[in-house]
């Protein structure tokens, strides 16, 4: 008998649960993608009735769901009839009568009689609560060690996951003592992007790139990721954060395992998760002086943008005015293994930059000599292979061509795939596929244990040379620029410069 899957969100009133959890379950419903027995129940602080909390998710799906169209009554899939799985529990992360009551009120839901439940908890919360929750559901005996017949119970854990190597380390020690490795899923919500995991298939799948896809053939990469947003109102987050934490520890990472990994012996949770972590291993550790010389830090400062003023980070709402907190970082790693050893790789990211726009170009080397030059062509330019994650996602390949004419004149021409010009359908929202793999227990495209320490260790090495000094002179780029000058004289000391995006 399948057993009813109870999905508990923690911070159940805050913007993720309206702007993507509750839109990603409703979607998947409305695609038959999850069970009619799936009920949701929020918790959180605030008094609400379930009509309430029902009422606000009903105007968040309106704003937020690729699916609002059909929520209507008359719709396809009516919000209401949705709306009847969604309830409410009231509670104090901190008070253990709050999960007693809340495991009483799980075991009297709809349908009842059916024996023990799937449990899925979702911690949604600023993370100084995350120990607490966890620690509170173990207390009250809402979670089941091992799966059996009867039901499973899995948490899943929202990013930031601590904050340096060392609170990450504590945070994996407190789950380890509630929850089994198979049931913890710490989310990256760029693994659940359709170009992300298209990496894979791209590399994997097609036999033409895998043998290139090396130190013989290619020169060096470049991951990109810039926001034209500033920090709006998450300044007291990212005060604390900074963009090393916030993105290049998750996200920007997660990009370079999956470009760098060796084929997996399986395409499997954690044969993959494996070869991702033989990676972050073999990224070569940052001396203090590596970090000053493969290292750039910025802040954005204030700019007038088509008529509009662009606020400067240090005059953001909860941002202090003397913040040093960097928006921007450009860097260089090395992969001190066989297939890249000598092939640098070079990230940027950075809010309030030129465009949206996050992309993978792997620049492979010159053809080894310029047959051209009698007839007047003396440089040509690499053959660029670009990844483009978000907006316009494909992939282009650019590559030098014959212009037409009498004479001899190459110049760089694209082969581009687009995703809606090839695929007519929509692509899910990453939290679409990320809650749905974890209903079904498969956790890919989920971080591990380990995964997630090597990144820590990486970024907390930074983290410390950069603590050591003591009023840090930050470079500043200007809004809607491509950031300081200092990250153009990183690659232009390598002899090489960043794309033109
Ligand atoms: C989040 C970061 O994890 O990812 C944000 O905290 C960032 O600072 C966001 O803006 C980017 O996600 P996406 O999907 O919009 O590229």
């Amino acid at each position: 008998m399948s057993s009813p899957t109870h999905i508990v969100i923690f911070g159940a009133s805050g913007d993720l649960t309206k702007r993507k959890l509750l839109p990603a379950l409703y979607a998947l419903s409305c695609e038959t993608l999850i069970a009619d027995d799936v009920v949701i129940v929020g918790f959180a602080r605030k008094e609400k009735s379930h009509e309430q909390f029902r009422t606000e998710l009903g105007e968040a799906i309106k704003q937020h769901s690729r699916f609002k169209d059909k929520a209507e009554e008359s719709g396809k899939c009516p919000w209401k009839t949705f709306a009847e799985r969604v309830y409410y529990h009231k509670g104090d992360f901190a008070n253990a009568e709050d999960y007693a009551s809340l495991l009483k009120f799980l075991d009297s839901l709809p349908p009842k009689n059916t024996g023990p439940s799937n449990r899925l908890f979702y911690l949604a919360t600023p993370p100084s609560v995350f120990s607490v929750i966890i620690q509170r559901l173990g207390g009250a005996g809402l979670v089941t060690k091992e799966a059996n017949d009867d039901g499973w119970t899995r948490i899943i854990v929202e990013k930031p996951f601590g904050s340096d190597l060392e609170t990450a380390r504590i945070l994996n020690e407190q789950i380890a003592a509630v929850f089994q490795e198979d049931q913890i899923y710490r989310i990256d919500h760029y693994l659940g992007k359709e170009t992300v995991q298209n990496i894979l298939v791209f590399r994997m799948s097609n036999g033409i790139f895998e043998p290139l896809w090396n130190n013989h053939y290619i020169d060096h990469v470049q991951i990109t990721v810039a926001e034209p947003l500033g920090v709006e109102e998450r300044g007291s987050y990212f005060e604390e954060a900074g963009i090393l934490r916030d993105m290049i520890q998750s996200h920007v990472l997660q990009l370079l395992t999956l470009i760098a990994m060796e084929p997996p012996v399986a395409f499997e949770a954690n044969a993959i998760r494996d070869e991702k972590v033989k990676v972050l291993h073999a990224i070569r550790p940052y001396s203090q002086t590596d970090v000053t010389d493969h290292v750039v830090r910025a802040q954005y400062v204030a700019k007038n943008i088509d008529g509009n003023a662009m606020v400067g980070y240090r005059q953001e709402p909860e941002v202090n005015p003397k913040s040093t907190t960097e928006t921007f970082v450009a860097m260089r790693l090395d992969i001190d293994n066989w297939r890249w050893a000598g092939v640098p790789f070079y990230l940027r990211v950075g809010k309030r930059l030129a465009k949206r726009l996050t992309e993978v170009a792997i620049y492979f080397k010159h053809a080894p000599y310029a047959l051209f030059r009698s007839a007047g062509c003396y440089t040509l330019e690499p053959n660029v292979l670009a990844l483009r994650i978000q907006p316009n996602e494909g992939i282009s390949l650019g590559f030098g061509s014959k212009a037409p004419g009498t004479t001899i004149r190459i110049d760089p021409v694209q082969m581009d795939f687009l995703y809606e010009t090839s695929f007519q359908d929509a692509q899910p929202e990453a939290y679409e596929r990320l809650l749905s793999d974890c209903l079904t227990g498969d956790s890919t495209l989920f971080a591990r244990r380990d995964e997630i320490e090597h990144a820590w260790d990486l970024v907390t090495r930074i983290l410390h040379v950069w603590n050591g000094i003591p009023r840090p002179q930050l470079p500043e780029y200007q809004s809607g620029s491509w950031g300081p000058d200092e990250s153009d004289d990183l690659i232009r000391k390598d002899l090489r410069k960043w794309r033109k995006l």
